[in-house]
């Protein structure tokens, strides 16, 4: 098989693999294609991935050579057109919100995977981007609100005086949440944090957290972990609990979603209006309308002395381990997909493949894409 790796377009300054990953297919008897330019954003030339056995070629070589095409990014503008009958796609073009795109797919019979749908399971650890992604936005995102605070993050005792730590509110303690949660208290901040799972309770507790308790939020098991929407009952009870925690915090992080949902609204702006002058908001919901009723997605907006960010790429601010980590989830996820002798081996009888097989055959695979696209 010949798998071929892209250049990233727009902003995006990661690599889907990086050359100790390359390295490892090509033992693995695969050929690697490689788009000029593909890792100069994540600091590896092209240079780099000659080294270990790779071709580096221009794009519509890629195009035109590869079995397996993969880009970190939602193929770009006419990329689709491009694909040919019988190649196959692999980047994390999030399914679930781009309707249009997975509908663009089936129509033309491409077969493709979309890496943020790999199954919440343990054995897909290993070849988790979500995780691997939210644990770099949750850390830069307490590493951007330390720097821009007018105040302190730990507690200062000095020859001028004791300076108090900075209350870092976190709602949503996910992956994302859970690292914010962990570079806060490193850097000596008192945390509190909030989830509607109860099982975040102890997680957040065992990072030295508090967890801020609502009592009566929904949970459904088959949800495959994720949180579910809330009754209007319990959204009035936790609106209070947050607006309470949020006057008192210097920084808040954003980090609660809902799969294929527009983001829950849990910092309106009369929570703002009473938060302190020069306060840190960061929304690492942002893109999926924000948790903040104030959020503009890419942008900063200071409203009343309380700065907003919405930012949904950190991983892309972290490009050289962003990358790391990708690669070697997605080197975990095609070992699924090589056969011994290098070739093409799409098993779905394997749970990971098919679950995260977005289109084949002129079918829809992933049951969650499937239903929402059904019922939508
Ligand atoms: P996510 O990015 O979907 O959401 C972030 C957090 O926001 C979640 O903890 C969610 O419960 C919370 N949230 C949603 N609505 C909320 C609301 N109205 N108020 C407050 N909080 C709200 O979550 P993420 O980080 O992708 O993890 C989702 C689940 O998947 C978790 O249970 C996690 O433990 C599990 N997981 C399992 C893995 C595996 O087994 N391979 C790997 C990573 C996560």
């Amino acid at each position: 098989m010949i798998l071929g790796l892209l250049k990233e377009h727009g902003d995006e300054t990661r690599v889907t693999l990086l050359p100790e990953n390359v390295k490892v297919l090509i033992d693995l008897k695969v050929k690697v294609l490689v788009e000029e330019h593909a890792g100069e954003k994540a600091f590896t030339s092209d240079q780099m991935y000659t080294e270990v056995g790779a071709k580096v070629v221009s794009r519509k070589t890629v195009f035109e050579k590869a079995d397996v095409l993969l880009q970190i990014q939602h193929p770009d503008k006419g990329d689709v057109d491009k694909i040919k009958d019988g190649q196959v796609w692999i980047s994390a073009f999030n399914p679930l919100m781009d309707t249009a795109l997975v509908k663009q797919f089936l129509d033309k019979g491409i077969t493709t995977f979309s890496l943020d749908s790999i199954p919440r399971t343990s054995r897909a650890q290993a070849m988790d981007i979500l995780s691997s992604m939210a644990t770099v936005s949750g850390h830069k995102a307490v590493l951007e609100a330390a720097l821009r605070l007018p105040t302190f993050f730990p507690m200062f005792m000095t020859a001028a005086g004791t300076i108090r730590p900075a209350n870092v509110l976190i709602l949503g303690a996910g992956v994302a949440g859970l690292q914010a949660i962990a570079t806060a208290r490193r850097l000596g901040a008192q945390v509190q944090a909030f989830d509607v799972r109860s099982a975040a309770k102890e997680e957040v507790m065992s990072l030295g957290a508090k967890f801020v308790e609502v009592e009566g939020a929904s949970e459904d098991k088959s949800a495959g972990g994720y949180a579910i929407e809330q009754t209007e009952e319990f959204k009035k009870k936790q609106q209070q609990a947050i607006n309470d925690h949020a006057a008192k915090s210097n920084v808040v992080i954003c980090t609660a979603q809902i799969p294929g949902r527009k983001a829950p609204l849990l910092l309106p702006k009369e929570a703002i209006d009473h938060m302190k002058p020069g306060s840190i908001i960061i929304d690492l919901a942002a893109s999926t309308g924000g948790n903040c009723e104030l959020t503009k997605d890419n942008e900063v907006v200071v409203y009343k002395d309380v700065t907003i960010i919405g930012q949904s790429n950190y991983p892309s601010q972290m490009p050289l381990d962003a990358s790391r980590m990708f690669g070697k989830n997605v080197l975990n996820f095609l070992k699924l997909i090589i056969a011994d002798d290098g070739g093409l081996n799409l098993n779905f009888e394997d749970n990971i493949v098919k679950g995260t097989c977005i289109t084949h055959q002129k079918e829809i695979y992933n049951e969650r894409v499937k239903s929402h696209i059904t019922n939508a």
